[in-house]
C-alpha cells in the first residue's frame, strides 16, 4: 500500500525548528511539511521535563490529525525530555524521529577527541547528549555547557551585532570548552549564529549542526520504509500556538522562503 503522500510532521517550541524544516525542504523537496511551533509555551529550555512531555504529546496528536507519516521532534529540549515517552505512546502508529540520536551517530563516526555540546538548560541538565555519546563513542570526552541566553537573543533578532558577539564570546570562552575539536549545536535555534561560533574558534573546531544531519537521516528512514512521496507534494503548512506579526517576521530568518504562519490553538 502506497502511503508516501502523507506529510512529515515537524515541531519545535517556536521557530527554531524551521532550521530543520529548511534542511528537509532542500534534501527532500518532494515531501510536504506540516510544522507546529509551540510559541505559546516558548521557551521549552526552562520548562520541566514533565511539562515538555505533556506539550509534545498534544502536538503529536495534532500532527497525527494531519495523518503525518513521521513526527520529527525538531527541538533538542523536547528530544531530551520527551523522545522515549513519545516513542512508547505513538511509536506503533507513526515513525518518531528526534534530533539528538542522528547527531550522536554522526559524531561517533567522526572520532572526536574532545567534544563540546551547547544547548538549553533542560537539554544540558538532562545529560542526554553526554550519556548517548559515551555509549556510541567511548573514547571521546564530552563537555557540555548550558547557554540559555542564546535562544532569546536569536528570537529578538540580535544576531550580527555587539550584543550577540559579547554573549557568544562570554559563553564560548568558558574553560570547559578549551581544546575541543568539535562543538555540537544542541539547540535548533543555533544554526542561525553558526558563522559567529565558527569564527570564535578561528574555524578550527568542527561545528556540528543538526539540521542537515537530521534531514539526511529522515531521507534514509523514508527510503527504508518505502515512504518516499512519489506524487506531487501538498502545500507546506506552518502552525503556531500563539501568533504575532513578529513571529512571522523572524520565521523568515529561519526558513528562507516565504512562509504563512497560521494560528492553531490546540490548548483550549
Ligand atoms: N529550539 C529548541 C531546542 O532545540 C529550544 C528553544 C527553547 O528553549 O524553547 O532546544
Amino acid at each position: 500500500m502506497e502511503t508516501g503522500n502523507r506529510p512529515i510532521g515537524v515541531f519545535d517550541s517556536g521557530v527554531g525548528g524551521l532550521t530543520v524544516a529548511q534542511a528537509i525542504r532542500q534534501i527532500l523537496p518532494g515531501e510536504q511539511i506540516v510544522y507546529f511551533g509551540d510559541t505559546a509555551h516558548l521557551p521549552y529550555g526552562d520548562k520541566s521535563e514533565e511539562a515538555i512531555r505533556g506539550y509534545s504529546g498534544k502536538i503529536t496528536e495534532f500532527l497525527l490529525g494531519y495523518d503525518a507519516k513521521v513526527v520529527l521532534i525538531a527541538c533538542n529540549s523536547a528530544s531530551a525530555s520527551a523522545y522515549e515517552a513519545l516513542l512508547a505512546e505513538y511509536g506503533n502508529r507513526v515513525i518518531i524521529l528526534d534530533v539528538i540520536n542522528p547527531v550522536v551517530e554522526y559524531c561517533a563516526s567522526r572520532n572526536f577527541q574532545r567534544l563540546g555540546v551547547i544547548g538549553t538548560k533542560v537539554t544540558v541538565n538532562s545529560g542526554t547528549y553526554t550519556r548517548k555519546l559515551k555509549e556510541a563513542s567511548p573514547t571521546t570526552s564530552v563537555v557540555s555547557l548550558a547557554t540559555p541566553l542564546l535562544v532569546p537573543m536569536i528570537e529578538e533578532g540580535f544576531i550580527f551585532d555587539d550584543i550577540s558577539n559579547a554573549i557568544i564570546r562570554t559563553y564560548l570562552s568558558d574553560q570547559k570548552l578549551n581544546d575541543i575539536d568539535g562543538l555540537i549545536l544542541g539547540c535548533t535555534h543555533y544554526p542561525i549564529i553558526r558563522n559567529q561560533i565558527s569564527k570564535f574558534f578561528n574555524f578550527s573546531v568542527e561545528v556540528v549542526d543538526s539540521a542537515r544531519i537530521v534531514a539526511v537521516r529522515l531521507r534514509e528512514i523514508l527510503e527504508e520504509h518505502n515512504l518516499v512521496n512519489r506524487g506531487k507534494p501538498g502545500e507546506d503548512l506552518f502552525f503556531v500556538s500563539d501568533f504575532t506579526d513578529y513571529f512571522e517576521k523572524i520565521a523568515r530568518m529561519f526558513f528562507e522562503s516565504s512562509i504563512n504562519l497560521r494560528r492553531a490553538d490546540i490548548w483550549s
